[in-house]
C-alpha cells in the first residue's frame, strides 16, 4: 500500500480529541505530533512537544516540525495563527474559520449573517443593557462567556442581572471591553449536533444528526441517529450543517449544534471547529470515524464514507467522580459484564465532573443499545 508517511500532522493540545486522532494516523500511514500543555496530558503517547500554547515561539517551532497544524481545542489566539499562515504554514481549520469557534458573540454575529436560525441574543456591555433584554423576555436569559467556556462552565441561566456581576467586573478588568452573550431560554424537546467534515478543496460530507443530551451542562449521552419523528427536523439540521460549513469556510471536522424546539423549529446553538464530543459514536459507528475524516481533511485527502455501521449507536461519556474506587477492578469488571461494548480510556486524572472516557454500543436497536451502553458506564460511577 502507498505511504502517505511524507505527510506529518501537527496537533495543538494534548487532550483526548488529539489522543483519539492517533490511532487512525497509525492506520492512515500518516506521521501525527501533538504539542501537549503539560506532562501528562492525555494524548501524551503522540506528545513530542510539551509547551504553551500561547506562547508564539513555542507554537513557530512546533509549526516548523510538521506539514499542516490542527488542533485538539480552539484557544490559540488569533495572532499567532495568522503569523503561522503568514510564514507558509497549512493551518485547519483556517484562522477566519476558526474565529467564528473561539468567541461567541462573533459566532452569533456570522450565523445571522448567515441566515440562518438561532435564539434570539444580544451582546451586553454591562447590567443595565441585560436587564433590557430580560424584561424583553419575560425575565430570563442564559448568559454565556464569549470565550473560554466549556462543558457548560461559562453559561449560567439567570432571572437577575446582577447573577453575572463577577463576570462583568472581570471583563471590566481585562480592560478589553468586552461584553457577555445574552440568549433566551430555549424551551427545546431535544439537542441536536450535525457534524460536517469538508477538505480545502470543498468536498464536504456529514454524518447522520445525533441527539446530545447534557446534564449539568455536560454532555452525559449521545444517541445515533437522532430518535426525532419529526423528519423536516432533520432536514433542517442538515440544511443548516451545510451552510454553515461552507458559509464560515471551514476545513476539517465542524460540529452544529443545534435545538429542537417544541414547535419543531431548529436553532443552531453553538459551533466546534474539531472533532466533537457528539461525534465519538462514530469510531464504532460509522464507517469512517470522525477522527479519521479529520486527518484526512486537514491533510487533503479524500474523504471516507460516514454511513452507520449499524442502525443505531449510543455513546455514554464517563465522568470522575467524587468516590474514586479502585479503577483497575471496576475496569475488569465492566469489561466482562460488557462484552459488545466498546471502552475509551482517556488516561486522564479523574477528578469529578472531569470526562476521563466514553463507552460505545452499537446495535439494532436504539432503546436496548441505550441501555447496554448506560449500564457498561455505570461502572465507573
Ligand atoms: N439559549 C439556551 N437555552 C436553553 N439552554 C441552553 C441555551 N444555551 C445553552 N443551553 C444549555 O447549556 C448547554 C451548554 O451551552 P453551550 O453549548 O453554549 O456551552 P459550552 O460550555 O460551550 O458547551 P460545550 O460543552 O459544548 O463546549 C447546552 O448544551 C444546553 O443544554
Ligand atoms: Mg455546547
Amino acid at each position: 500500500m502507498t505511504q502517505n508517511g511524507s505527510i506529518k500532522i501537527g496537533v495543538i493540545g494534548g487532550g483526548q480529541l488529539a489522543r483519539m486522532m492517533v490511532p487512525p494516523a497509525i492506520h492512515l500511514g500518516l506521521r501525527i505530533s501533538v504539542l501537549a500543555e503539560s506532562e501528562g496530558a492525555s494524548a501524551e503517547r503522540a506528545a513530542d512537544v510539551v509547551g504553551d500554547y500561547r506562547d508564539a515561539e513555542t507554537v513557530y517551532a512546533f509549526a516548523e516540525t510538521v506539514d499542516v497544524i490542527t488542533f485538539d481545542h480552539e484557544h490559540v489566539p488569533q495572532s499567532i495563527l495568522h503569523e503561522l499562515v503568514s510564514r507558509g504554514v497549512a493551518v485547519h481549520p483556517r484562522p477566519d474559520a476558526l474565529q467564528y469557534a473561539q468567541d461567541k458573540i462573533v459566532m452569533r454575529e456570522k450565523l445571522a449573517e448567515l441566515g440562518v436560525p438561532i435564539p434570539d441574543w444580544t451582546a451586553a456591555a454591562d447590567e443595565t443593557d441585560l436587564q433590557v433584554f430580560l424584561d424583553a423576555h419575560g425575565g430570563r436569559a442564559v448568559v454565556k462567556t464569549a470565550r473560554g467556556g466549556y462543558d457548560g462552565k461559562g453559561v449560567r441561566v439567570i432571572s437577575d442581572a446582577a447573577e453575572v456581576r463577577d463576570w462583568f467586573t472581570a471583563l471590566a478588568e481585562d480592560g478589553n471591553g468586552g461584553s457577555l452573550l445574552v440568549e433566551e431560554l430555549v424551551d427545546f424537546v431535544r439537542e441536536l449536533s450535525q457534524l460536517v467534515a469538508r477538505r480545502p478543496s470543498g468536498e464536504t460530507r456529514t454524518w447522520p444528526v445525533v441527539e446530545t443530551i447534557q446534564r449539568d451542562g455536560v454532555c452525559a449521552e449521545v444517541l445515533a441517529p437522532a430518535p426525532t419523528d419529526r423528519a423536516e427536523v432533520l432536514e433542517q439540521a442538515a440544511g443548516i450543517g451545510a451552510i454553515v460549513a461552507e458559509g464560515v469556510d471551514v476545513t476539517g471536522v465542524l460540529a452544529v449544534e443545534m435545538f429542537e424546539t417544541r414547535d419543531g423549529r431548529v436553532l443552531v446553538n453553538e459551533l466546534a471547529m474539531r472533532p466533537h464530543n457528539s461525534g465519538h459514536f462514530s469510531i464504532e459507528g460509522s464507517v469512517t470515524s470522525q477522527f479519521e475524516q479529520h486527518l484526512r481533511a486537514v491533510a487533503d485527502l479524500p474523504l471516507g464514507d460516514t454511513s452507520m455501521t449499524a442502525p443505531a449507536a449510543v455513546m455514554v461519556n464517563v465522568l470522575g467522580g467524587p468516590a474514586e474506587g479502585p479503577m483497575p477492578v471496576r475496569y475488569a469488571e465492566a469489561l466482562a459484564a460488557h462484552p459488545r461494548a466498546k471502552f475509551h480510556s482517556y488516561d486522564k486524572q479523574p477528578r469529578p465532573g472531569r470526562k476521563v472516557g466514553h463507552v460505545t454500543v452499537t446495535g439494532e436497536q436504539l432503546d436496548a443499545v441505550r441501555a447496554e451502553a448506560v449500564a457498561a458506564a455505570q461502572h465507573f460511577e
